[in-house]
């Protein structure tokens, strides 16, 4: 897997959207897949609050707005890894 990184924004506004929980989720599931070329990090409010969690992914153009762990999977395109770990 190519290396891409996960900027999830830790301002208030997206906070309140369950940012915390998204990058913490996310991390997890990288450990538990051992998908190393996957790096969350954090970052300051990107003056685009509202309508979910702010995240910036390097193989995406622009800001995406995510709601739940799910959504970040699915823009990093590795849910389905997910779905096979979970039922092996
Ligand atoms: S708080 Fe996240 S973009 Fe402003």
């Amino acid at each position: 897997m190519r290396e891409q990184s996960v900027k999830i924004c830790k301002g208030p506004g997206c906070r309140a959207w369950s940012s915390d929980r998204i990058a913490r989720e996310l991390r997890e599931i990288g450990e538990a897949l051992d998908l190393e070329g996957v790096k969350v990090c954090r970052v300051p409010c990107m003056k685009v609050c509202g309508g979910g969690a702010s995240v910036r992914v390097d193989s995406q153009p622009g800001i995406v707005k995510l709601r739940d762990v799910e959504d970040a999977l699915t823009v990093l395109g590795i849910s389905e890894a997910v779905a096979v770990a979970q039922l092996a």
